[in-house]
């Protein structure tokens, strides 16, 4: 079936079409309605099956007379190691695990939270918590302890699991201090923590909290105990994924199980062209959306291998980390971030790196999280010599709204756009009015409703929020935030977000957090945080602020602190690096701070002086501080 066909077949009726995708999953007991239009906000799907996510992501593999097939490849380069799991090994651990879980008083509906660098231990993790109907949260490592607090505060985990530390090239990362200074903080406690001990910095245990991870799984694989698969709901949340809103309150992304299995099976064939048993990489973070759907769910509900990759794509030794990766693991598709490339392209500008590794599995390269630069596309095009697929997608829906099936047979590529939209995805542009704009024309991307499986049903505890954030602003359409066009051949092209979130290599962050964290200095009286375009990273962060009445200090201590207090807060991901004292922000007669043409300006890109504008004069202030920070010519 080609690309055309499967979305006309989608299109004429979306029930008969993820009824049969449903065919790839295992169901305890089947669903009484594919969709029912009558549950949750929009619908539903899959409604009243009963279905476990780590039995056809591990066990059915394992029954199915393939327990001796790679399921998990770890392979570091900051520790030189490098091992390998079986479906058998995998079913071995993660039961082990969700036993020890359950006697610490895991059980089915009670969240986990999951704080943990690239290991395998963490993809066991989320398998267990499945497993036993739990609901897991992974908070990326790169967050610092209040980011946490924050997640602890939401989800009030029963359990986290975490580490004693992460590793980033020439630094350790103190996990545990922050762990225990995230729960300090919180007002909900955890019952127990997990504490997988690395070697390179064991971490202090908490009398009668903590609990070592390999003694407990240790001791459960000897005693032969090991937990068995708790029929959940399909409509039953799997996990939450917090992620960047326009304040420092994260939104609770809500996963359920059986319609997220459903998408996530067909994409790893039809989309990605990936067979069981073949190994797929996605080299991103288990914090990160595309590390749950592809480094840990997608390929192993595929029956395909996943790596887990502790490294980066440069410095771990060098820019032919990458390709000595997919030689030695023979992968056939690599899915990673843009800015992965711009640094490998930036340290190997002729590619001469590859010609030293065998590449002969690898067939296709995936590119998400970010626009994808014409310039890198082409690069990675030429000297890769293969197809290299943009594909747009959130964190909200869990897999790709737009793409290029190679599974279902490649479409052309169109440099700039992230292709066509999926099967399940009716993508429209509205312009502010909520009427359709002409091909070729910009506006606000939306989706017709209902989303179709995987994508999410609210967030937690927040269905308020949910309604007003994604569904009030253009009736009987999902608002997804970002601006771009479809062109005549149908072709969506993804320009730039509508809201005050910006993407950091790759990384999803909200200025309005970082505002939050300025305004909280007792020396500053308002500011505004930008994102400025960035070669490398695609954009950087840009603090614009402005002291109380009489404060009178050194600018770069001032400085120095936000900086650091932004790192301490958010963490060191948000890459915070630069604020500039300025005497006034530009504003709106109505007091709106003008964050867009700030940001025109550090861009140096055109711009229409806004019409409401109270004082034009702040403009050449803020173009003034700029060019002597040397920011601007
Ligand atoms: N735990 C702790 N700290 C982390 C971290 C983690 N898991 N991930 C990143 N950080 C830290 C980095 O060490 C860095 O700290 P520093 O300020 O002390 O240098 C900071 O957060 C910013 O990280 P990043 O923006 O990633 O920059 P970098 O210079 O470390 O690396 C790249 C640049 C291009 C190599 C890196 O951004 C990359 O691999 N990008 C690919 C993006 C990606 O996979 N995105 C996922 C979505 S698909
Ligand atoms: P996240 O939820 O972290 O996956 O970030 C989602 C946002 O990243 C989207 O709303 C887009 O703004 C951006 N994004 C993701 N993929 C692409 C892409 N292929 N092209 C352009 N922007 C993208």
């Amino acid at each position: 079936m080609s690309y055309a066909e499967a979305y006309a077949r989608w299109q004429s009726d979306p029930e008969a079409f993820w009824a049969e995708a449903g065919k790839g999953i295992d169901w305890f007991t089947p669903a009484e309605k594919t969709f029912d239009p009558d549950q949750g906000a929009y619908g539903r799907w899959f409604a009243g099956a009963t279905c476990n996510t780590c039995w056809n992501a591990v066990d059915r593999h394992v029954e199915a007379g393939h327990g001796e097939r790679t399921a998990v490849i770890y392979d570091s380069p900051v520790t030189h190691t490098e091992a390998r799991y079986s479906f058998a090994d995998l079913q071995s651990e993660v039961g082990a695990l969700a036993q020890v879980m359950r006697d610490h008083g895991v059980g089915k509906g009670d969240r986990v939270i999951i704080y943990m660098p690239m290991v395998p231990q963490a993809i066991f993790a989320m398998l267990a918590s499945a497993r036993l109907g739990a609901v897991h949260s992974v908070v990326f490592g790169g967050f610092a302890a209040h980011e946490l607090a924050t997640r602890i505060e939401d989800a009030a985990p029963k359990m986290i699991i975490s580490a004693s530390c992460g590793i980033e090239p020439g630094r350790v990362v103190h996990y545990k201090p922050l762990l225990d200074a995230a729960i300090e903080e919180s007002s909900a406690k955890p019952d127990h923590c997990l504490i997988l001990q690395r070697e390179i910095e064991p971490a202090t245990i908490v009398d009668g909290r903590d609990v070592d991870y390999a003694e407990a799984v240790g001791a459960a694989k000897d005693a032969g105990r090991m937990t068995e698969c708790v029929p959940v709901a399909a409509t039953d949340p799997l996990y939450i994924l917090y992620t960047s809103g326009t304040t420092g309150q994260p939104k609770g992304v809500v996963r359920d199980n059986g319609g997220h299995m459903v998408a996530l099976r067909w994409t790893m064939e039809q989309h990605y062209g990936v067979k069981p048993g073949e190994v797929f990489w996605a080299a991103s973070d288990v914090g990160w959306v595309v590390g749950h759907s592809y480094i840990c769910y997608g390929p192993l509900l595929n029956g395909s291998a996943t790596v887990v990759y502790e490294g980066k794509p440069v410095g771990t030794p060098d820019a032919g980390a990458f390709w000595r990766v997919i030689q030695d693991h023979e992968v056939v598709a690599l899915f990673t971030a843009p800015t992965a490339f711009r640094a490998i392209k930036k340290e190997d500008p002729t590619g001469a790196l590859i010609a030293d590794y065998d590449l002969s599995n690898f067939r296709t390269l995936f590119l998400a999280g970010e626009r994808s630069d014409p310039a890198t596309v082409q690069w990675a095009e030429e000297k890769l010599d293969r197809p290299v697929i943009d594909h747009w997608w959130q964190t909200e829906t869990g897999w790709a709204m737009s793409g290029n099936p190679v599974g279902l047979g490649q479409v052309p590529v169109k440099h700039g756009s992230p292709g066509v939209p999926m099967p399940g995805y009716d993508i429209r542009v509205l312009d502010d009015g909520g009427n359709e704009v002409a091909p070729g024309t910009l506006g606000n991307i939306v989706c017709k409703l209902p989303l179709p499986p995987s994508s999410f049903p609210t967030l937690w505890n927040a269905e308020e929020r949910f309604r007003k954030s994604y569904l009030d602003e253009f009736p009987e359409f999902y608002a997804t935030s970002d601006a771009g066009l479809i062109d005549e051949d149908g072709y969506v092209f993804i320009m730039a977000r509508t809201d005050d979130i910006i993407n950091v290599a790759g990384h999803r962050l909200s200025t309005g957090a970082m505002e939050e964290v300025l305004s909280a200095h007792p020396d500053i009286a308002e500011c505004a945080v930008v994102g400025v375009a960035d070669a490398l990273k695609g954009q950087m962060p840009l603090g614009f602020y402005v002291t109380n009445d009489g404060v009178d200090r050194a600018e770069a201590d001032l400085q120095g602190e936000l900086v650091a207090q932004v790192r301490q807060s958010i963490g060191a991901v948000a890459a915070f690096k630069t604020a500039i004292e300025v005497k006034r922000l530009p504003k709106t007669r109505s007091g709106k701070v003008l964050r867009g043409t700030m940001q025109k300006i550090a861009d140096r890109a055109e711009f229409k002086m806004p019409a409401a504008i109270d004082d034009p004069a702040i403009l050449d202030e803020i173009s003034d501080a700029l060019k002597t920070r040397g920011l601007l010519p």
